[in-house]
């Protein structure tokens, strides 16, 4: 995965088989069946691509020609040009003008507010549409030059479809520079269908995605297409996970082209995706400025009342303690951390110690701060935090504030370790050698260089993604992100730590309800296995009681399992469900992990020491299956498509019971994988361990990451809590593993959305952060409240409280609605509809003024955006 453009273009074939490449089955001489052969189309392709990056490369400056790539996920949500972590416009106008310097010909605007009025305006109020119109295809053009229209019109109708047109052509959104294009990717296509939703495997790109692509290789004639950030659709479009064939839709949509992917560091997996599946090189790109999440208005109050009491003398009257606990209790009421009754007096020592402990939780949480801007290097400040929280993270405490100026200034270690008493310097030392290199890794930022290097058809030198705060292997950015070695996952650490947060997650069980788990869900991702080395796999291994076998190299090469003695406690039975990343990119522990579960089935072992052989047996008796079958517990997607759904249903609110939300993650996830790794569907299995399952279960690998970040958490841990609920009549408990510092901690659903509520959608630091990047913050901010809501419709476990104190700081705040409302209508009336929506599904209870101000609020939002984009209000 280093590699760039991997193309399978011949192989040993068994002959009379379609490889699905061209039209015709290859055929074989007789008596030579398994000769090599190459794949005309698949060479052909290989050729095509070559000469492109050829002409890419001498192409001169100012002839060139670049497509640039914007997202707008969703549609028409205020969302056009946002992507992963990274201020998009910011970013944009470094490199249009870097691009300038360097000799392409374009004019780009002379301001940010220019360069987004260009874009996102232009004719889009004329047209209703999320942007300016850069190009329109005549329906005819298209129909002529699109060669696979018959199966886009099997999906869509005939075209031009429905997306995107006036009915005569389709559109292309965007602007065009000299010879720099900005294009916005039109969706997925499903928006706004619900029934679509529910197809178990995927479908043909729309007319207007297809004629996107078209149009930049055709009408324009780029040279080199650039995706800007983390990540689009056409990746993500219908086809073969590696390997990919004329017949795959995203190999069809890039073609020939050159494609250049900037791609934020910490998410290889995604990542490794666009490389195999869009044949793109990827250029990387610094995660936020992460900062403690401190205190804020009544938290700050708080702190003080706390510390009045910590520091009351022995000798303080009952009365004064009794009302400063008072006090302490109505404070934190006020912030939902406390019952305001039965009162408190200054006898409970308990309730102010467990307040305490809160917010020391809450205070020192580290969160992601703003946007990355491509090519800037964070300030002293950020990068102070950043080494501070690293130190800590590895030794559980800061270093002398002086040390990290130290190195702020000279980024050499031996500076800082001067500082410190000899007898100190031996613990610090390899700590401050990580932090030197983290130091000057972010000083050598060269995003923008290796931006226009890759554009020059140049090596883009290759490293491996992760985490900052794991690795500062990842710096200096503006590499091509590559993953991991298969067959050294989970490495040894992962399978020890792996085995203690097993222990975590049961102990946690145990506490809240009195019994170890006997079926746990636990749904596994790739990035947060690749960052981690495997730990995740090696937590639903520890479940289970087995661990990696591996060969004589030293390589995984499968499961066996712990001995009944050695494990000390019955096997738990494990649904493991895969994201459809995590079953393209780990497909050898794919097959470990149903070997585990295999084993475990099938082992000669009492049965109320093996809840996966007490399952499997049973269900064997009631369904007449052998046991490979009833052994089956790794789930996940139909070959070729990805996610659960729920998140798309969610989003368009085109849903009334909850239960549909599970129809959509079962139709999606019920395809089992087998010893020889391969799928097959088996929905009555995965309804019969769904009403099995105990409690749900999932890690946080990213501090810039959280469950309310994206919709990806609620789709598939949300899910399947859903799932079981239909199945078993109850919601099953809902556990996060957050592993983002120090040992881990586990905590409830509930408690981590509190917790992210509290240290980010409520927290003027976070939301500043974010706001510095106008439109794209406020989608950030709306992002947030969906995904929250999300929550509360999978699983029901969100405080009602969280909908209170979002609608106040962002709704009822007067200055505050109408700054969100000018940076991004649409997102800030998503906001309001959100949170009504919320309330009409029954989420929380707003009393009748907070509910009127709502609806009042989203009105005037309503009344604005009609002004703002009167033709978008008229065909709605
Ligand atoms: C994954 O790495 O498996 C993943 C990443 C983002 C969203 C969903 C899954
Ligand atoms: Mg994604």
């Amino acid at each position: 995965d280093g590699a760039t453009n991997p193309i399978v273009f011949g192989g040993r074939c068994a002959g009379g088989t379609r490889c699905g490449g061209c039209e015709r089955a290859c055929t074989f001489p007789e008596g030579e069946p398994r000769a090599m052969r190459a794949c005309t189309e698949r060479v052909e392709m290989l050729a095509r691509r070559t000469a492109k990056l050829v002409a890419l490369r001498r192409a001169r400056l100012k002839d060139r020609k670049v497509a640039i790539v914007l997202f707008n996920f969703p549609p028409n949500a205020g969302a056009a040009g946002t992507a992963a972590n990274l201020s998009v416009f910011a970013s944009l106008f470094n490199l249009l003008h870097a691009m300038k310097r360097e000799g392409y010909d374009l004019e780009p605007p002379a301001t940010l507010d220019a360069l987004k009025v260009a874009v996102l305006e232009g004719d889009a109020r004329r047209w209703g549409t999320d942007a300016n119109i850069l190009a329109r295809t005549p329906v005819n053009e298209h129909v002529r030059r699109e060669p696979h229209l018959r199966e886009i019109e099997k999906q869509w109708g005939p075209a031009p479809g429905r997306k995107d047109t006036d009915g005569r052509s389709l559109f292309v959104l965007g602007a065009q520079f000299g010879n720099v294009m900005i294009g916005l990717q039109p969706g997925f296509g499903y928006e706004g269908d619900p029934m679509r939703l529910l197809f178990e495997g995927s479908f043909a790109p729309t007319h207007a995605f297809s004629n996107f692509y078209n149009y930049l290789r055709a009408d324009f004639g780029a040279h080199a297409v650039l995706h800007f950030g983390t990540h689009g659709a056409m990746e993500f479009m219908p086809g073969k996970q590696t390997g990919l064939s004329g017949e795959c839709w995203s190999d069809r949509l890039i073609g020939d082209l050159p494609n250049f992917y900037l791609y934020c560091a910490d998410n290889p997996s995604e990542g490794l995706i666009a490389k195999r599946r869009g044949a793109a090189t990827l250029v990387s790109y610094l995660t936020p400025a992460i900062a403690k999440a401190g205190l804020y208005r009544g938290l700050t109050d708080l702190k003080d009342a706390l510390t009045d009491w910590r520091t009351l003398a022995p000798e303080t009257p009952v009365q004064r303690r009794d009302a400063l606990a008072e006090l302490i209790q109505a404070q934190a009421a006020a912030l939902d951390l406390a019952e305001a009754e039965p009162i408190w007096t200054g006898a409970d020592t308990a309730f102010v110690d467990a307040l305490q402990e809160k917010l020391a939780e809450l205070e020192s949480a580290l969160i992601p701060h703003g946007l990355h801007v491509l090519g800037e290097i964070p300030g002293r400040e950020a990068r102070r935090d950043l080494l501070t929280a690293i130190a800590e993270i590895e030794r559980g405490a800061p270093p002398p504030p002086e040390t990290i100026e130290a190195l702020l200034d000279t980024a050499e270690a031996g500076d800082a370790l001067a500082l410190l008493p000899a007898r100190q310097r031996e613990t610090w030392a390899p700590v401050f050698q990580r932090l030197a290199a983290t130091e000057s890794g972010l000083r050598a930022n060269r995003e923008i260089e290796a931006t226009l290097r890759a554009l020059s058809g140049a090596f883009v030198p290759p490293v491996a993604g992760g985490d900052l705060v794991r690795n500062p292997d990842i710096l200096p950015t503006g590499r091509n992100l590559h993953g991991f070695d298969p067959f050294r996952l989970p490495s040894a650490f992962a399978v020890k730590d792996g085995a203690a947060q097993a222990e975590r997650l049961i102990a946690r069980h145990v506490q809240d309800s009195g019994a170890a788990p006997e079926t746990v869900a636990l749904v596994l991702w790739g990035t947060d296995n690749l960052k981690t080395e495997g730990g995740p796999i090696a937590q639903a291994l520890a479940l289970i009681g087995a661990r990696p076998r591996q060969d004589s190299f030293g390589r995984m090469a499968g499961a066996e399992l712990i001995p009944l003695e050695e494990l000390g406690r019955p096997r738990i039975d494990v649904l493991m469900t895969l994201s459809g990343i995590f079953r393209d990119l780990l497909p050898l522990q794919t097959r470990m992990l149903a070997e585990a579960a295999w084993l475990a089935a099938s082992a000669d072992e009492p049965a109320e020491m093996n809840a996966v052989r007490r399952h499997a047996l049973a269900y064997c008796e009631t369904n007449g299956v052998d046991l490979e079958t009833a052994a089956l517990r790794v789930f996940s997607n139909a070959d070729g498509a990805y996610g659960a759904n729920v998140n798309q249903l969610i989003d368009s609110g085109m849903w009334d019971d909850e239960d549909e939300l599970a129809d959509a993650y079962e139709k999606r996830k019920c395809y089992a994988f087998g010893r020889d790794g391969r799928p097959a569907k088996q929905d009555r299995l995965l309804g019969a361990m769904l009403g099995e399952v105990d409690l749900a279960y999932q890690n946080l690998d990213s501090i810039e990451l959280g469950v309310t970040t994206i919709d990806h958490y609620f789709d598939t841990l949300g899910g399947i809590d859903r799932a079981v609920r239909r199945a078993r009549g109850t919601h099953a408990p809902v556990y996060i593993g957050d592993q983002t510092a120090g040992e881990g901690k586990v905590r409830t659903l509930s408690e981590q959305v509190a917790l992210e509520t509290r240290t980010r959608i409520l927290n003027p630091r976070w939301y500043e952060g974010m706001l510095r990047h106008g439109h794209e913050g406020v989608r950030n901010i709306e992002a947030h409240v969906t995904n929250t809501m999300g929550w509360s419709a999978t699983t029901g476990q969100v405080q009602p409280w969280v909908y209170q104190k979002i609608t106040e700081t962002y709704v009822l705040d007067d200055a505050m609605r109408e700054r969100l409302a000018a940076l991004n209508p649409k997102a800030s009336a998503r906001l309001s509809e959100r949170l009504l929506e919320a309330h009409e599904r029954a989420y929380w209870k707003p009393d009748p003024e907070t509910l009127e101000a709502l609806r009042r609020a989203g009105e005037a939002l309503e009344d604005r955006l009609e002004g703002v984009a009167p033709a978008a209000a008229a065909s709605a």
